[in-house]
């Protein structure tokens, strides 16, 4: 997974151009990309093929379940693989690619989602009387005919709620058998934590066993994650031209505001790196860190960003509960 350079962003507008878009690096990308060495074959250089890996006596391909709750980083990890992976391209109907991603919507039935996979894959003629079983057949050949060896689901927990009119155990099995078919594909899918439990649903649990998990969670005080997001901080700070003093722990208050929550974490970090940027001021202050808060959260007497050592303003926020 390669990292292309940056050049340093020079004007104001480059420089919120540049910060809006960047990912974050906490770690999570190396593990994901471990769990996805399991799914695929390697070549004779050691390099990991786009050719799914097959049961050698059942032809069947392998499955990873990425886990998190809202707002962990699901989405923008794969994302961010699929842009980065030399490997992995997203398949686009133009321009080709081995990668399918889908974004299930909210109300979609499987049947639906196997109408969305026609419509992305190129299939103008979905019939809306097509049976489930029979647009999951087309959806299962198309990929075989179109290049995709991987198909992403993320939000995958939407096609599994229970209710009228909707199958969770048809569901489950079609899930299974995007793995089984003879033009089986590597199958990522993501969502919430109750996406585990609604295919563990399924009594047999074969559709379970066939899935890997990776579960994405909060930042913990302390962590390598947690340092790694004070090093992309300071990262930032000096691509931007920021000047933050270490001593401020600028980025454990951040952690501790947000509680860890990797999405609110980094929106929160970016929000106080660009109020420094658009009011063209040279250094970080808590002051300044703690008017950006306060305007999602002006209700509170004391916020992490209390001009006093972190460590004492940390031991007074805990003791009014702020951590629970
Ligand atoms: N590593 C990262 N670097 C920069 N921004 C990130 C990173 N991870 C997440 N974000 C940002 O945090 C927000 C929440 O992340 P994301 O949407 O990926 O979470 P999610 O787990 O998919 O949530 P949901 O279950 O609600 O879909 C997004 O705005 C995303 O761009
Ligand atoms: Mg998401």
């Amino acid at each position: 997974m390669n990292e292309t350079t940056t050049i340093s962003p020079a004007t104001i507008t480059e420089k919120l151009a540049w910060l809006e878009l960047r990912y974050w690096k906490f770690g999570q990308d190396d593990t994901l990309a471990d769990h996805l060495y399991d799914l695929y074959e390697f070549d004779n250089e050691g390099f990991m093929t786009p050719q799914p890996r097959r049961d050698p006596l059942t032809g069947e391909t392998k499955g990873l379940m990425v886990l998190g709750g809202s707002g962990n980083g699901k989405t923008a990890l794969l994302k961010r693989t699929l842009r980065a992976d030399p490997v992995l391209r997203e398949f686009k109907i133009d321009e080709g690619g081995n990668t399918l991603f889908i974004t299930v919507p909210p109300e979609a039935t499987i049947k639906k989602l196997a109408e969305i996979i026609l419509q992305m894959t190129g299939y103008a003629k979905v019939d809306s009387k097509l049976r489930a079983a029979d647009a999951w057949e087309i959806a299962r050949h198309r990929f075989g005919l179109v290049g995709i060896t991987t198909v992403v689901i993320d939000e995958c927990h939407h096609i599994l709620r229970p209710g009228p009119g909707r199958d969770v155990l048809a569901a489950i099995q079609s899930l299974k058998h995007i793995m089984q078919s003879e033009h089986g594909v590597a199958l990522v899918i993501a969502g919430v934590p109750t996406l585990r439990d609604a295919i563990l649903s399924e009594p047999s649990g074969e559709t379970y066993r066939r899935f890997s998990e990776l579960r994405l969670s909060r930042i913990r005080p302390g962590s390598i994650a947690a340092r790694r997001f004070g090093q992309n901080f300071m990262k930032s700070a000096q691509m931007l031209g920021v000047q933050v003093r270490a001593e401020d722990a600028l980025a454990d208050r951040i952690l501790f505001a947000e509680h860890g929550q990797v999405g609110k974490s980094v929106a929160l970090a970016k929000e106080i790196l660009r109020n420094a940027v658009t009011r063209q001021r040279e250094a970080l202050s808590l002051e300044y860190a703690e008017r950006v808060f306060r305007k999602s959260k002006p209700d509170l007497e004391m916020t992490p960003f209390h001009a006093a050592a972190w460590d004492a303003v940390k031991s007074e926020l805990e003791a009014i509960g702020w951590g629970q």
